[in-house]
């Protein structure tokens, strides 16, 4: 049995801005569940719901000021979580990383920074607790100070950092080096420097023992200038240990059969139920209800990774054609505004929600037909592995964990029981609409679309085997 502390900025359902929050709320659960010792670790905000106790665990003095470490589980799977509790520093409201208007909270380095220091005073034993984990696993810039500073301690655990976006990477001006008081040794170009800038991830990517992403794909985009974001080199000189291992997804939350958020649960052999949570979902968007008319679905933040700009793009001559299209999302200011201007203007087949809400989420994954996800880059992707579990066929471009999740509908596919999704190649508006016209074809032959929907709620996303890869490789470690 291992022991695992598992460092993160987010996890479900305690708080959640996007796929990182899934992948960390169910990986440990699943690691869990293979009989490992796992404590999740994360900042204690405002906005943290737990259903379950908390209590005072102990308390710490870091760099000059005393913090409270409290416990509580998780509400849905009894993992051990320590919440970093300094209200002067987590207790805001609202979104983790943001304020109410989508900037940057002006302290994030100091916040995270203390995170870090924190993570590492228990991996190092040093809280009284008794307990000294074998692997530290770090997720994403937020805690890639962690790796920085175990490695210049004596006697540490091994160090995993798990890369779930390369465009977010923690970068700070120089002033942050001080107030962090970032020890001599990792300041320099081949450690925490970029720049001349402070980043919080090279701290994961040039001092963790091992760098995983979250796809095979992803794993040897980010070693190109395209997607590693002056990091390439570096990734590339860390090939022998950086690898991609593909998220899975909870099967307990996203599941057609048990989900507790839609009107009408339905399996692969009663599909026809699924057109209940379709006229749901026309309803609670306003749209005209219609059974014969095929639905498409988004969901997502609103940035440019996610491909918004050619869905702008094509959304006029896409809605010249016998379809309608529901999107929930937020983000980007100026898409939001674009997004609402066209709904307005067509509102007959094409409704939005701007703000976050999980119910919907499930309710759009359940009555779409197909689920659209044209991003730039996606490191794995979560919401067309949702998509194929409740028979909505994704379409996606060819990038990512997009690539090593979805199947493409071709004759041999349709063949040999494989089609699952449409891809396509190309960034741009007009491949993009080429995809959603092969797709309304494809509609149109329902044998076929049938045989999609199947073959895409046949397949096996389950965290089973991911999490036996993360263990197999902390054993390695
Ligand atoms: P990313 O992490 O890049 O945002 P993923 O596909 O990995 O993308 O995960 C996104 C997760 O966040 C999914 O669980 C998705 O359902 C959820 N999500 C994104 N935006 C919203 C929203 N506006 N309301 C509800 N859930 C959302
Ligand atoms: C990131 C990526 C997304 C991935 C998620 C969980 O937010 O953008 O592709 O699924 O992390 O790993």
């Amino acid at each position: 049995m291992k022991k695992i502390l598992f460092v993160t900025s987010e996890a479900h359902p305690l708080i959640k801005t996007g796929g990182l929050a899934d992948v960390c709320g169910s990986l440990p659960k699943a690691l869990v569940a293979l009989s490992q010792d796992v404590r999740l670790i994360i900042p204690y905000y405002q906005a943290l719901k737990t259903t379950e106790n908390v209590r005072f665990l102990f308390s710490l003095r870091v760099d000059n000021r005393s913090i409270n470490v409290l416990e509580t589980v998780m509400p849905d799977s009894g993992v051990i979580v320590w919440l970093v509790d300094y209200p002067g520093y987590y207790n805001y409201p609202g979104n983790p990383y943001v304020d109410e208007k989508g900037e940057p909270w002006e302290n994030n380095a100091e916040r995270f920074g203390l995170f870090c220091r924190i993570a590492v005073e228990v991996a190092m034993n040093r809280v009284g607790q008794d307990w000294k984990p074998d692997v530290v696993h770090c997720n994403d810039w937020q805690t890639g100070l962690v790796p920085a500073f175990l490695s210049l301690e004596y006697e540490r655990p091994s160090t995993v950092f798990t890369i779930h976006n390369m465009a977010y990477q923690g970068l700070f001006p120089l002033s942050a080096v001080g107030s962090l008081f970032i020890p001599g040794q990792l300041w320099h170009p081949g450690g925490l420097e970029f720049h001349e800038m402070l980043s919080f991830i090279k701290g994961g990517l040039v001092y963790a023992d091992y760098i995983t992403t979250v796809s095979p794909t992803y794993a040897l985009e980010i070693q190109t200038a395209e997607f590693g974001y002056g990091l390439e080199g570096l990734l590339e000189y860390r090939q022998a240990s950086l690898g991609g291992i593909i998220n899975g997804i909870d099967l307990d939350q996203w599941n057609s059969e048990t989900d507790p958020y839609i009107p009408q649960l339905y399996s692969e052999t009663s599909l026809a139920d699924k057109l209940i949570n379709k006229t749901a979902l026309q309803t609670q968007f306003g749209l005209p209800v219609n059974n014969k008319i095929p639905l498409l679905g988004l969901i997502g933040r609103l940035v440019e990774q996610k491909g918004i700009d050619l869905i702008i793009e094509c959304l006029p001559e896409m809605l010249t054609l016998d379809l309608q299209l529901v999107l929930l999302g937020s983000g980007d200011k100026e898409y939001e505004q674009q997004l609402q201007g066209l709904a307005d203007l067509y509102p007959d087949n094409f409704a939005i929600t701007l703000g976050y809400n999980e119910a919907l989420a499930h309710l759009i994954e359940a009555g779409a037909d197909a689920f659209l996800m044209p991003s730039k880059f996606e490191p794995c992707g979560l919401n067309q592995m949702y998509s194929q579990r409740y028979g909505t066929i994704p379409i996606v471009r060819k990038t990512g964990g997009l690539a090593d999740t979805v199947t493409d509908t071709l004759p041999e596919t349709l063949d040999n029981e494989t089609a699952s999704g449409i891809v396509f190649n190309e960034a741009s508006a007009s491949a993009l609409l080429e995809a959603i016209k092969r797709c309304l074809i494809l509609y149109d032959m329902p044998e076929a679309w049938r045989s999609m929907q199947i073959n895409a709620m046949r397949k096996d996303f389950s965290w089973q085997r991911s999490a036996e890869d993360y263990l197999a490789l902390y054993e390695r470690l």
